[in-house]
């Protein structure tokens, strides 16, 4: 006990000095462990008489709990310590500009179809889709087109692997959506279908695989005054020209009687062409009253129900309207042409903002 004072400023001159948790807990150990200095100085307090026990202890207890305070002192000092220096060092400068990052661009593709159905939403259509493989059924016989109709043959369809009765073909168009859509729900009926379409074809306004977008307006009065409407009010907002010269050209769909192609006027200069008044005429889309064979092979009364359809070609608009000459270009994923023909990621087609760039 004589030693009690030299103890305690060794001890304390431990926990000042040491500098890292290892030592600081080494100390800890040293005077207050099972066999540290301050518990053998505890076990001693036994053999003392009760009054030099007593005076003994109270001082043993005192230079304790100063031994612990101090410890535990240290160790939040040090751990503060270690945080502030972690935090100087890695500090985040937040008033550096942010580093410059590659904007994406909207493929031509994707930009005409949101016009696209942009202009027709606002006509009241909302979009449907169907699948890519599509079963003979829908793709051909329900759309009045039976198993010896030339029409099959024109247009070059992808068949897969099966007998003749039962094999699967890559939807040839999106009209097929026209009769899953009137299988499923009950009339009136205003639909757009925009997706992937396939025909074994290729060169430069031809490819594989390209992309429609189908129309069908069904309900119990529609006639073709409407389809007319809809078709040249379409035309003339997608090009943005106020008046642009639509014309309806006697033609002929298995689905549809009766049936016509939509041209609309251009000016072709030294290869060029030019949507607008002029003197020419550039055939955009297929259109035309349902056939009631088909209405009535989905089911529905053709005695009260009557409507149109059209389709048209996304890639086919899209060049017209941006001037982009060679179809095979959509798909190479050929980034400079991606840059120049792509679309900004805030440049959202509505109707309100204006369709034209
Ligand atoms: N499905 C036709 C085609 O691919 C286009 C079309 C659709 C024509 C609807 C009339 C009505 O050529």
């Amino acid at each position: 006990m004589d030693n009690l004072d030299i103890l305690k400023s060794e001890l304390m001159n431990a926990v000042n000095s040491a500098t890292d948790l290892a030592t600081l807990e080494q100390t800890r150990v040293t005077a207050l462990g099972k066999k540290g200095k301050i518990t053998a100085m505890m076990k001693g307090l036994g053999g003392m008489d009760p009054d030099a026990r007593r005076t003994a202890g109270q001082a043993l207890n005192i230079f304790k709990d100063e031994i612990s305070t101090a410890l535990d002192a240290r160790k939040v000092s040090m751990e503060d310590d270690a945080l502030n220096a972690q935090l100087t060092e890695q500090r985040v400068d937040i008033s550096l500009p942010v580093r410059p990052e590659e904007e994406g661009r909207i493929h031509p593709i994707s930009q005409t179809i949101d016009e696209m159905v942009a202009i027709l939403g606002e006509m009241g259509m909302t979009v449907a889709e169907g699948p890519n493989i599509e079963d003979d059924w829908h793709n051909f016989t329900a759309l009045n087109i039976p198993l010896d109709h030339p029409a099959r043959q024109e247009h070059d369809t992808f068949y897969l692997p099966g007998d003749v009765e039962n094999r699967k073909v890559l939807r040839t168009h999106t009209s097929p959506v026209q009769i899953r859509t009137m299988m499923n729900n009950k009339p009136p009926f205003r639909i757009i279908v925009p997706g992937r379409t396939y025909r074994c074809d290729y060169d430069a306004t031809h490819s594989p695989m390209f992309h429609q977008v189908e129309g069908l307006w069904i309900d119990e009065k529609t006639h073709m005054g409407h389809l007319k409407g809809c078709i040249i009010e379409f035309c003339r907002a997608l090009f943005g020209v106020e008046d642009l010269p639509v014309r309806f050209r006697p033609s002929y769909f298995p689905f549809t009687e009766p049936s016509a192609e939509v041209d609309i006027g251009c000016i072709r200069e030294n290869g060029q062409i030019r949507i607008g008044r002029g003197d020419d005429w550039m055939e955009v889309l297929g259109c035309g009253m349902v056939n009631p064979n088909v209405l009535e092979n989905c089911g529905i009364d053709s005695t009260k129900y009557q409507g149109f359809a059209f389709g048209m070609g996304v890639e086919r608009m899209a060049m017209l309207k941006y001037g982009i000459p060679d179809l095979r270009t959509f798909y190479e994923s050929d980034l400079r042409w991606l840059r120049h023909y792509g679309f900004s990621v805030l440049d959202v087609p509505s109707m309100v903002g204006g369709l034209n760039r």
